[in-house]
């Protein structure tokens, strides 16, 4: 009977990380010396286990067999073929974090399920942990988080990079380490070129208008991080559909800028931990309070108790047949040194009015900002706040005697920020001349 032919699929294909010279020509010799063994693996009359082995018995007219398995779908395939080469294949560990970056989709539905579970389910499934997306695949693919997260940064930059960098790391002849601080540098080197500093003060204040991530990457050490992330999706959702008591219609709450994550609270804080002497302190809703501890944690920080904020005459939150919510949290954490084990007492909660300026996610009030800032900072401090909004944490900061360092993506928020920023730089200029 006519043997079926077996389908290659590319992008299966490209799953599997390809041999050295080396490990290919002990293979052929040893296929011809003792022939196919081991069967290949199919799935719907793709290959999905066995590239090297079949294209060398093509080739030479090496007897093979296969075997079908049944997988449910496409995305099952894939998983299939990332599960086995990770248990299989002595993989250097660029290539172990690029299988794993695969998973990347896949881990994020699990996580957004189990997500949903812990917010509207039972309270069994309230008590499930959370899924962090890279943490959870770091530990798949057998690598430390830091590393994956490097290994992320490098493959965002592998158009930069060459792919002969690239395919020397996949061999494990560099290391993700050393690759990942070259980047940096040369990042660097672009930010400083590169960055609109529109400095407002002669003390180096500054709100840079551009992703944290580039217009800061130049800023090796600051004293603080106090910042006021985007929200949750559920918030930012219930924020869109809140409606006033009198059904005239929604409040018009919704932010103009995307929600956060857990892996953005990651990406964010083990970007920036390293570069933090001291505080770091987070606003965030109810939904992202675990993400914040862990990635805390994971960047090796201590991590405190979330401490509420009521913010009255703020808009409801997390409407949508559940009650609303007025209260924020502010997600602390400091280094793990004798220096900061005796900084003072601080207070468990804030409680304040809304800033009458306060819309659509920015603007929060001076009250709360100038709290933190005096709480978590010493005079003289550099303070950075790199989602900065219209720059309230700066102006906190600055109106208390901290220099200030932020950063904002959306431009026509920034140039608000930079024009209230200049008002007070112009008010304390004045108050000293
Ligand atoms: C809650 S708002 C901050 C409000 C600010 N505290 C204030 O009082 O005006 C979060 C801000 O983060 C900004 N943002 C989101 N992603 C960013 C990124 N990658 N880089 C810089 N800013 C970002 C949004 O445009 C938004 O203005």
């Amino acid at each position: 009977m006519k043997k079926k032919r077996i389908a290659i699929d590319r992008e299966f294909r490209a799953l599997c990380p390809p041999l050295a010279q080396d490990e290919l020509e002990l293979l052929e010799s040893n296929l011809i010396a003792d022939g196919c063994r081991d069967p290949l693996v199919t799935w719907r009359g793709i290959l999905i286990d066995g590239h090297n082995r079949f294209e060398i018995c093509e080739r030479l007219g090496i007897a093979y067999r296969s075997v079908p398995i049944k997988l449910t779908d496409r995305a099952a395939a894939l998983q299939w073929i990332i599960v086995n080469q990770l248990g299989r294949r002595n993989l250097a560990p660029y290539a172990r974090a690029e299988l794993g970056m695969r998973l990347v989709p896949s881990v994020e539905t699990q996580a957004k399920a189990r997500q949903r579970l812990r917010t509207e389910g039972s309270v069994s499934a309230r008590n499930l942990p959370p899924v962090h997306t890279a943490p959870a695949i770091a530990k798949r693919v057998g690598i430390g988080e830091t590393t994956f997260e490097k290994a992320r940064a490098i493959a965002a930059a592998a158009g930069e990079l060459g792919a002969k960098t690239i395919a020397k790391l996949r061999r494990g002849e560099v290391t993700i380490a050393e690759v990942h601080r070259g980047l940096r540098a040369d990042q660097k080197r672009a930010a400083r070129a590169a960055a609109p500093r529109s400095l407002i003060a002669n003390d180096g204040s500054a709100l840079r208008a551009g992703d944290w991530r580039v217009v800061l990457a130049d800023v090796d050490q600051v004293d603080a991080v106090i910042t006021d992330p985007p929200f949750s999706a559920i918030t930012h959702d219930g924020a869109a559909r809140a409606t006033r008591n009198d059904g005239s219609g929604t409040i018009g709450l919704a932010p103009s800028f995307n929600a956060w994550t857990d892996e953005l609270v990651h990406e964010f804080v083990s970007s920036l931990a390293p570069r933090c002497r001291g505080w770091m302190v987070a606003l965030c809703d109810d939904n992202l309070i675990a993400a914040w501890k862990a990635a805390y944690r994971a960047a090796g920080r201590l991590a405190f108790a979330a401490v509420p904020i009521v913010i009255k005459g703020g808009g409801n939150r997390l409407v949508g047949g559940g009650p609303a919510s007025d209260a924020i949290y502010a997600m602390c954490s400091r280094p793990r040194t004798k220096a900061f084990a005796s900084w003072s007492a601080l207070p468990g909660h804030y409680i304040g009015s809304r800033s009458p300026e306060s819309s659509g996610g920015r603007g929060k009030a001076s009250w709360l900002m100038e709290a933190l800032v005096r709480d978590y900072t010493m005079p003289g401090d550099l303070v950075c706040d790199p989602l900065a909004g219209w720059g309230s944490t700066l102006i906190a900061a600055r109106a208390m005697g901290r220099r200030a360092i932020g950063a904002e993506l959306d431009t026509a928020a920034a140039m608000k920020g930079r024009r209230r920023l200049e008002l007070v730089a112009a008010a304390s200029t004045e108050v000293a001349a």
